[in-house]
């Protein structure tokens, strides 16, 4: 059955929330098995097209990829990251999140940002878009993973920035790289459930970009553990395949027409 926004909510204080990115049809049909819910993150920007930065990433590729992702997924929740200057103000995001939603049937829409961007929420919570907050470090404004919290000022911003995002109707938040016990308090002093990536597990849930599980993106960064070596699994196949063909091994006749 087709998971709600409310089953997601539901499940703070009870289990933890499984989440995953995915960029393409058959990668979220696998995903969709084991994922409450699958992002259509923007970070495909780096780990597709070699961007520099996600802000180069367009509106219309994360719409072509939601599309692919949509046909995969038939359980999770699906939400689609609004791109860099697609939410400047209350009106470019609901036009845009329509947009998104309307195109890809996605469930909900990701935006990075806490005080800023609350009246955004707002008004597309208003207009019922469930909106996915991001706060502590933001790709799309930021230049490292470095994590964040560990000073004063710098916690109680992020503490107050959940509570905005809860306040103006976010139903969860992506907390990325903010410092365990901080994590540990944005989590308890929200009602909405947080999902960390390099956020401890003091958060209600926890999401990762799968290219770097499987280490197909050569990612180094603390935070992301390796389940599995795909690219030497790629590399066997093709290299028995290259074999083959020299070898006149394939196709063989029951390959043929
Ligand atoms: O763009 C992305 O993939 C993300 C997640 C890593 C949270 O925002």
């Amino acid at each position: 059955m087709k998971k709600k926004i409310l089953d997601l909510i539901k499940k703070k204080n009870k289990s933890k929330i499984v989440s995953l990115t995915a960029y393409s049809k058959n990668i979220a049909t696998i995903l969709d098995n084991f994922c409450d819910l699958i992002l259509v993150g923007d970070s495909l920007g780096s780990v597709l097209y070699n961007y520099k930065s996600t802000r180069d990433v367009s509106l219309k590729a994360m719409i072509e990829h939601s599309k692919s992702v949509r046909m995969g997924v038939k359980k999770s929740l699906m939400v689609v990251d609004m791109p860099f200057n697609t939410y400047r103000n209350p009106k470019e995001a609901l036009k845009n999140a329509k947009k998104i939603i309307f195109k890809t049937k996605c469930d909900a829409v990701k935006l990075e940002g806490g005080k800023k961007i609350c009246k955004i929420v707002k008004t597309l919570v208003k207009n019922n878009i469930s909106v996915m907050g991001h706060i502590g470090v933001l790709p799309q404004f930021d230049k490292s993973f470095k994590s964040k919290g560990k000073k004063i000022l710098e916690r109680n911003k992020i503490l107050n920035d959940a509570k905005l995002l809860e306040a103006s109707g976010a139903f969860s938040i992506v907390l990325e790289c903010v410092e365990s016990s901080l994590a540990k308090l944005v989590t308890k002093k929200i009602n909405i459930p947080t999902i960390g990536i390099g956020s401890s597990n003091n958060c209600d849930g926890q999401i990762l970009v799968l290219d770097d599980l499987i280490g197909l993106n050569p990612i180094n960064v603390r935070f992301v553990k390796k389940y599995l070596n795909i690219k030497k699994e790629i590399s066997k196949a093709v290299l028995n395949y290259s074999k083959d063909v020299r070898n006149l091994q394939f196709p063989l006749k029951k390959h043929s027409y």
